[in-house]
């Protein structure tokens, strides 16, 4: 069976939790596609001697293998701030959508999360979600994720990060972050974690009588 869930929205809305979790329940492979902008940033970053080149960029993209992806140092601020500059460079972008496509049709089913899932990867979708949740809270969680983590830094400084972020996701002429229109919106300011998946839950199963 092929069946993919597609889960879009900015940093910090839950995506990440929501989609492990949801491939756990199901037994759907799960892909987050942020961290193959992590890891072309953070390679192009290596071998750019600490600039980012747009065509070095690209050729990293083209080349990505598994232990790229499995770095320890990808959930930094400096990964973060290269995966949004390389995010928004076309020839990135295009390098990594058929790896996208192909997981999102493996057989047994699959998760996605990321921003242009459920616009630009697999428009045709099952199941498209879109999560958001008020600045103030997505930027706490992510404080409290990275102090969690044993990373310093002040609640302040992870907002002004998310805002700047959320800005240059949303901005890009190529695949910005918007909500599709046939996406489930599920707003997480208010909910807990069991709350968002139940809620994802429910819309799946829902999907799955139908095919
Ligand atoms: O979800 P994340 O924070 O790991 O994403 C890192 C960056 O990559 C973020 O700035 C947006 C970008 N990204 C994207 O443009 N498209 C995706 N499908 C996933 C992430």
């Amino acid at each position: 069976m092929q069946f993919t869930v597609a889960i879009d929205g900015p940093a910090g809305a839950g995506k990440g939790t929501l989609a492990k979790a949801v491939a756990a329940r199901f037994g759907f492979a799960h892909l987050d596609t942020g961290l193959l902008y992590r890891a072309v940033g953070r390679k192009a970053l290596d071998q750019g001697r600490g600039t980012l080149d747009e065509g070095l960029a690209e050729l990293v993209a083209r080349e990505l293998t598994p232990p790229d992806l499995a770095r320890d140092d990808l959930r930094g601020a400096l990964a973060s701030r290269a995966a949004s500059k390389v995010a928004a460079m076309a020839g990135v972008r295009k390098a990594l959508v058929a790896f996208q496509r192909d997981f999102a049709r493996r057989e047994g089913g699959a998760v996605l999360d990321g921003r242009d899932i459920g616009s630009v990867i697999c428009p045709q979708a099952e199941v498209k979600l879109y999560l958001d949740a008020s600045l103030d809270a997505r930027a706490r969680r992510r404080h409290e994720e990275m102090a969690a983590g044993g990373a310093a830094g002040s609640l302040d400084a992870v907002r002004r990060e998310i805002e700047e972020r959320d800005s240059r996701d949303a901005s890009r002429a190529d695949a910005p972050l918007t909500k599709p229109v046939d996406a489930h919106l599920i707003d997480t300011t208010d909910l807990t974690i069991e709350q968002a998946v139940e809620r994802a839950v429910d819309i799946i199963e829902q999907a799955l009588a139908r095919v």
